[in-house]
């Protein structure tokens, strides 16, 4: 795992925009189609901030290019402001100038969910993988919506999300009570596909977090230490994310 230490959020925005600018451009160069994966959350906002700068620059373009996202709560209707479809609409398809009949969400409004989540995951194998997957991590250590005792090689599936997660997340709705409880997610196993990780985390509230992602044992208990067991896995967070290191 590299791990890459700078001093501010603005500056994980810049270094892990420009990994990614450069993984598109690598992958793209003999006409290869690229697959990204796109993670919500507060966490790679900055990220997609200085991608659109790019695209509007001139200097990047997202024509072409698939995209899948890692999570999607159950029960919200896709219209919905905080479900993911439109988060992803709002922050990543549009800025970026996706096309978006090639960005894909997990259906978390399925009559049948876990037909769903293996028609997801053959979609990202019928895409040829993910090249390039962006994630932020949670206070608690997770992944996706992958949460602690989460097993290293699940697939897309269901999970209840924790009450700490839901406690997070009540900042985008209002109150806990309108958190959904469960979500479609990419499995552990499913992340660690990827050809390429790239975890963005800023701030004090994800230290401890980080720190047992990087130093601790790679453990369910800890779903993103598993990136540990990944070759080429890139961890770009700021200087309050890291005070746990040792
Ligand atoms: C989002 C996701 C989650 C978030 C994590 C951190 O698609 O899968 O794992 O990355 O909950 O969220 P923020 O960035 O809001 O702190």
């Amino acid at each position: 795992m590299e791990v890459l230490i700078v001093e501010t959020p603005d500056e994980v925005a810049r270094a892990s925009a420009a990994r990614i600018a450069q993984a598109i451009r690598r992958r793209r160069e003999p006409g290869g189609s690229v697959t990204i994966g796109v993670a919500t959350g507060s966490s790679p906002l900055g990220t997609y901030r200085e991608l659109a700068a790019l695209v509007r620059a001139g200097e990047l373009d997202f024509g072409g290019i698939d995209a899948f996202a890692l999570d999607e709560y159950v029960g919200l209707a896709a219209d919905h402001p905080e479900s993911y479809h439109e988060v992803i609409r709002r922050v990543v398809t549009e800025p970026l100038g996706l096309d978006p009949a090639r960005v894909r969400i997990p259906d978390g409004l399925a009559d049948d969910l876990d037909a769903g989540c293996a028609a997801y995951e053959a979609a990202i194998e019928a895409a040829g993988g993910i090249d390039i997957q962006l994630l932020g991590i949670g206070g608690n250590g997770h992944i996706g919506f992958n949460e602690p005792g989460s097993p290293l090689a699940s697939r897309t599936r269901v999970t209840v999300l924790a009450p700490a997660t839901r406690a997070d997340n009540a900042r985008f709705f209002g109150t806990v009570e309108q958190v959904p409880t469960r979500s479609v997610t990419q499995g552990v196993g499913t992340i660690l596909d990827a050809e390429e990780l790239l975890l963005v985390a800023q701030g004090a509230s994800k230290a401890r977090a980080v720190a047992q992602m990087i130093e601790g044992p790679v453990s369910s208990r800890c779903p993103a230490s598993a990136l540990q067991l990944h070759p080429r896995a890139v961890v770009v967070i700021d200087r309050a994310a890291a005070a746990e290191l040792s």
